[in-house]
């Protein structure tokens, strides 16, 4: 969700206007999503780099983020839509990482799609958690180093139990990955737009899905 602070720049706004922005375009996506038949939404909320912005500007990211848990998942748990987060949760404050378990465990049993926040997420950071965790199995002589495979290693992930991400959407016109779900989309399609994430919406999204739709995926095969 990329390009928050260059929108507000533009308006001679400051920064946290525009991630008050993307927060409204949030909720505005996720309706959409859920509408689109969409079953598993992952949105990229912070970041194990963005701790490095300004204290100021990691206050104000906080803020929109316990606003968003205390009032806005409301309506998106009244939709039957299941709710979980990845990443860090050591690194957040101890009321906003129970208020995220909270609704983790109310969700649990939702049928709907599943909304996915990363949250204090890195995808390296990850990956050495889930080797550490297999590692430590092996050591216990629990498994073999033989049982390790794909799919063992995929349940160490915070993504356990769900499927690898068949498109990933990054606005504002960078071109990168920045530490996103680095093993998951091995085989997913990519999407980049120009589109500022505050003036992303879901005419925007059903074009995407239209465009996915068209692509011949391979998976190696010829
Ligand atoms: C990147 O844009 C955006 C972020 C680091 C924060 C994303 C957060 C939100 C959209 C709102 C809060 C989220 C929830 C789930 C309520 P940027 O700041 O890097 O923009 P720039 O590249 O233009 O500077």
């Amino acid at each position: 969700m990329d390009g928050n602070g260059r929108w507000a720049a533009r308006r001679g706004l400051p920064r946290s206007m525009g991630h008050r922005k993307g927060a409204e375009v949030v909720k505005e996506i996720t309706r959409a999503a859920g509408e689109l038949g969409i079953k598993y939404l992952t949105l990229y909320a912070f970041s194990t780099e963005n701790w490095n912005r300004s204290e100021d500007e990691v206050k104000t990211l906080m803020g929109l983020l316990r606003d968003y848990l205390q009032s806005d998942l409301k309506e998106v748990q009244q939709n039957n839509v299941r709710i979980r987060f990845i990443g860090e949760r050591e690194m957040l404050d101890a009321d906003i990482a129970r208020k995220m378990a909270e609704i983790e465990a109310d969700t649990l049993r939702n049928t709907g799609m599943t909304l996915c926040i990363a949250l204090s997420y890195g995808s390296r950071q990850e990956i050495v958690n889930a080797v550490k965790k297999t590692a430590a199995l092996v050591k216990e002589g629990d498994i073999s180093l033989n049982d390790v495979d794909v799919k063992l290693f995929s349940d160490m992930l915070y993504t356990k139990d769900m499927p690898d991400p068949d498109l990933v959407i990054r606005t504002s016109g960078e071109q990168r990955i920045s530490n996103y779900l680095l093993w998951q989309i091995a085989y997913a399609e990519f999407f980049f737009t120009d589109v500022l994430w505050p003036d992303f919406n879901k005419k925007l999204l059903e074009d995407i899905i239209k465009n996915f739709n068209m692509r011949e995926r391979r998976y190696g095969k010829a």
